[in-house]
Parts: C-alpha cells; sequence; structure tokens
C-alpha cells in the first residue's frame, strides 16, 4: 500500500439540503497523529462522522489502507479497522468499565480477554474501577473508558472527536501522553481538538477547517508558527 493510511477526498454533505462540508480534505499516515482544530460551528464533528460514514455525502471519497469504504455503513467500516469516539454520549454511564469494555468488544468474535487488559495497562486506573458505573468515575477517567472502548475492536485508525473536553490541563497532558502512546503501536489517530495549541504540539499534521473547508494544512509545528493561524485560531 503506498499513500495515506486514510485518505478523504472532496467531502461535501450536510444533514439536510445545505452542505455543511464543502470539499473537505483530511488524511493520516500510519502510526501518525493527525489533529483538527477550528472554531465552533465549522464541522469538525461532520467531519469525522462523514469520514465515519454517519452522514450521507453529496460528493467525496474515503479511503482506508488503499481500500475505497465511501459506501460502507459505520458498523462495516469498524470491521475495517476504524475506531471512532464521538464527542457527545461515548460512554454506557450506568454500566461498568469493564462492561462498557465489552460492549466495545462484541463485534469480535475471538477472545477480547487480552485487549482488556491491554486497556488496563494503557489506563491503569480503569483497571483499579473495573467494576465501577462508569457513570460515576470523573470526566477525564471517563474519557479513558471511551477511548478504551473504540480499542477494544483493535482498530488501525482510531478517530477522537474532543478527547480531553471539560477535563483539567494535568489530564489532557495525561491523555495526550497516552494517545501518543497508541501512536507508537503503529495505530493511526484523526482527533479534532479545542485545546488547539497543545493538541497541535503533538500532531504530525493540523488541519484548521473553517466552514467545512480547509483553511490551513502543514505540520503541527509549521501551523503553531504560522503568524495567521497564531493570530486568528490560537489566541495570538
Ligand atoms: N444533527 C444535526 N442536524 C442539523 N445540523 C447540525 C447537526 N449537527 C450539527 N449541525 C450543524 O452543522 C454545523 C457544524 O456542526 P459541527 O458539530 O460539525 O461543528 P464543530 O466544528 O464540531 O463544532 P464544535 O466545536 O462546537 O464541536 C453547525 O452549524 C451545526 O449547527
Ligand atoms: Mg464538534
Amino acid at each position: 500500500m503506498s499513500g495515506p493510511f486514510l485518505e478523504a477526498t472532496g467531502l461535501r454533505g450536510g444533514y439536510g439540503a445545505a452542505d455543511i462540508l464543502h470539499g473537505c480534505n483530511l488524511s493520516v499516515e500510519k502510526g501518525r497523529i493527525a489533529v483538527i482544530v477550528g472554531p465552533n460551528g465549522a464541522g469538525k464533528s461532520t467531519a469525522m462522522k462523514a469520514v465515519f460514514g454517519m452522514l450521507p455525502l453529496r460528493e467525496g471519497r474515503v479511503m482506508l489502507g488503499g481500500r475505497d469504504i465511501t459506501g460502507l455503513t459505520p458498523q462495516a467500516r469498524v470491521a475495517a479497522g476504524m475506531g471512532f469516539v464521538p464527542q457527545v454520549r461515548n460512554i454506557f454511564p450506568t454500566m461498568t468499565v469493564e462492561e462498557n469494555l465489552e460492549m466495545g468488544g462484541f463485534l469480535r468474535r475471538d477472545d477480547i480477554r487480552p485487549t482488556i487488559e491491554q486497556v488496563y495497562d494503557l489506563f491503569p486506573i480503569l483497571g483499579d474501577k473495573r467494576h465501577q458505573a462508569a457513570g460515576e468515575l470523573s470526566g477525564g477517567q471517563r474519557q479513558q473508558v471511551a477511548v478504551g472502548r473504540a480499542l477494544m475492536t483493535r482498530p488501525q485508525l482510531l478517530m477522537l472527536d474532543e478527547p480531553t473536553a471539560g477535563v483539567s490541563p494535568i489530564v489532557m497532558d495525561e491523555l495526550f501522553d497516552r494517545i501518543i502512546e497508541v501512536a507508537r503501536t503503529g495505530i493511526s489517530i484523526l482527533m479534532v481538538e479545542q485545546n488547539a495549541r497543545q493538541a497541535l504540539e503533538i500532531a504530525d499534521t493540523g488541519y484548521v477547517l473553517v466552514q467545512g473547508a480547509n483553511r490551513f494544512t502543514d505540520t503541527g509545528a509549521a501551523l503553531l508558527a504560522d503568524p495567521h493561524v497564531r493570530a486568528s485560531f490560537l489566541g495570538g
């Protein structure tokens, strides 16, 4: 296979007659981290839904590992190697931590136990709290459950929509460290982040999305150094 592991090109579509995405392009190399930033309502979550097959596309194509998956359902995309943590309602709050992970693995026919143990190795606090209801955990721990649940299908591409929403700066740094660790195992990461500056610091590729289109695309470092990006999107 040559080219990026994920390559979404010319995404065009929305929720009704009006398009939200206007020819958006996103790609991620194998084992790399791509970060999407941009103002509220820019279409970041919509772009993630489009890549995951939750949004009917008027135009555009999604390639995963060299295979055209544009026509696949979200469930078939999971089987093809995608994991998705949505921005909202990403855990089952009344179920225990472990039940959440089991739910994540329900598509699998093989033994999911080793993967549960891998999630506990990555997030030790989840092992300690495995029998607690996920809804009783702190915000940062709930996000760990959501990420862990998505890892249960052993994805090759992990998509995260604002994984650090509502957590403290220390918890954010820890979560980013774990995400880097996941990428080092060869899993590609596509992540939307409100904490733009910190997220671009760990990004191999960064996208500034505005009104459903790519405004700036570059390495994370180059975007952080770009005076236009800084002034308009990173608070100076
Ligand atoms: N289910 C929906 N039905 C109709 N319109 C929607 C729906 N979800 C989002 N929109 C609209 O699509 C546009 C893009 O929303 P989206 O959630 O993709 O933005 P975002 O960049 O993720 O914003 P945020 O930073 O607030 O998460 C907004 O105008 C929003 O109101
Ligand atoms: Mg969003």
